[in-house]
């Protein structure tokens, strides 16, 4: 569910007009719907807390991945969201949103000593370790400080799932997390050492996950590694079972629901007496956004093929050119006439710079507005500059009232972050 709907034919995120937005800001640009991120935050939170006797009280550790605006990020602080991270910069920005350094995990296959050393004196919640050589780094950063790190062992259930192979990462070829048997010892290695307070085991087997089975596979695997370090004498007071559930792209209605979802994982984890954490990122995020973005020009083709090319490219939605991922494009403002077929192109030179091909739409003129929609998680993350064009700025909506909560940058801006060498200074 989210609030993008039509008000009088016109799509608008909350009671904000979108052609209002895209007047006053320009386009492309990424719009957030506040109400929608309390939402999907909301029914998590709910369904988590229908099973506190299985899931104690559950963290939900949002995925700074997926959306790392300040404004998001401090939306979701201000419902007790946490959040699950991946480097220094990650974990500051989370702390300048306010979230406190008590609901922050640091995850991540590389974290270097700086980070880690970051990580301790910021004083998160956990580090969740990945490797038998990122414990012994932790070890040495941590002995240095006279500290003793939380820590859980992101366990490689060698179960893999996903929406595309590219965001898989749970098999036992993908570089993340410790193997089973690897696990058990690394524990109790972890035990042995002043340095680091095991608390729990942590996993996370892909993204866009649309069937609970997997999840499922995996949390059972957790629950045995954690049954045999505690029959070994280890405690293991924390579960983090990682994000990835999937979101409706195209509409679906056979997804599972979040509350499905959360009785699944108690199901799993009854009896166990430990406290989950969660990660999700595109759960909370995806469907609280749209990409708008104008239609240039259409480029009617002889044989008949039709070209929507728009201003808004690659760089700004990376998602279909990396994982051929489904994003709908509507109108928003529909013409009147028959649908018709479109490719769906931007303007950056590169054949990948399509996002969709035979999209059936109303008719489609030079100037209209229309919105990518789901566009909220790895969107505004993933985007660049490329072909020196100005950074996608975002938009938060609340209500009606928005906020341009990161401008689109002029292109003095984009000139000052590159001084130019000094021994070309006197260069014309
Ligand atoms: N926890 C860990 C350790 C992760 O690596 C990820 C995502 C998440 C949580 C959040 O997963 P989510 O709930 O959002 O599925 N750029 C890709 C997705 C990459 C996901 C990477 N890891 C995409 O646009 O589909």
């Amino acid at each position: 569910m989210h609030h993008f709907s039509r008000i009088d034919g016109a799509l608008h995120a909350e009671a904000a007009p979108l052609e209002a937005v895209a007047d006053a800001v320009g386009t492309p640009a990424y719009v957030y719907s506040s109400a929608t991120l309390k939402r999907h935050y909301g029914l998590l939170r709910e369904a988590l807390d229908d099973h506190k006797a299985a899931l104690g009280d559950a963290l939900i550790a949002f995925a700074v991945k997926a959306n790392s605006n300040l404004s998001v990020l401090a939306t979701l602080a201000r419902l007790g969201c946490g959040a699950d991270t991946v480097s220094e910069g990650e974990i500051r920005r989370a702390l300048a949103a306010g979230i406190p350094a008590d609901r922050i995990i640091f995850s991540g296959v590389g974290k270097t000593d700086a980070e880690l050393a970051f990580a301790i004196d910021a004083g998160v919640r956990q580090i969740n370790i990945e490797s038998g050589a990122e414990l012994d780094r932790l070890i040495a950063v941590a002995a240095s400080k006279g500290a003793a790190p939380a820590i859980a062992i992101r366990v490689n259930p060698n179960i893999g799932a996903g929406g595309h192979a590219k965001i898989t990462t749970g098999g036992a070829t993908d570089k993340f997390g410790v193997p089973i048997e690897e696990a058990i010892p690394l524990y109790a290695r972890a035990s042995a050492s002043p340095h680091l307070t095991p608390v729990g085991l942590a996993c996370h087997i892909g993204s866009q996950i649309t069937t609970l089975a997997p999840m499922e596979a995996a949390f059972h695997t957790l629950r045995g590694v954690a049954e045999t370090l505690r029959a070994q004498g280890h405690s293991v007071a924390r579960l983090d079972l990682g994000g990835g559930l999937g979101v409706p792209y195209h509409g679906q209605t056979d997804l599972p629901s979040i509350a499905d979802y959360v009785a699944m994982c108690a199901r799993v984890l009854d009896g166990l007496e430990v406290e989950a954490a969660f990660e999700p990122g595109r759960l909370l995020a995806a469907n609280a956004g749209v990409l708008i973005s104008r239609v240039i020009q259409v480029n009617q083709r002889a044989d008949g093929r039709r070209f929507l090319v728009l201003d808004a490219g690659m760089n700004d939605l990376m998602r279909p050119a990396l994982y051929d991922a489904f994003h709908d494009l509507v109108p928003v403002r529909p013409r009147e006439g028959e649908l018709q077929a479109y490719d769906l192109v931007g303007p950056i030179c590169e054949s990948t710079d399509i996002f969709a091909r035979d999209r059936m739409l109303p008719p489609m003129q030079a100037g209209d507005l229309v919105a990518f929609m789901s566009a909220g998680a790895y969107g505004a993350v993933l985007s660049s500059e490329y072909n020196s064009r100005p950074l996608v700025p975002e938009v938060l909506v609340d209500g009606d009232r928005w906020a341009v909560v990161r401008p689109r940058p002029t292109y003095e801006d984009m000139w000052a972050r590159e001084p130019k060498a000094h021994w070309l200074q006197t260069l014309p």
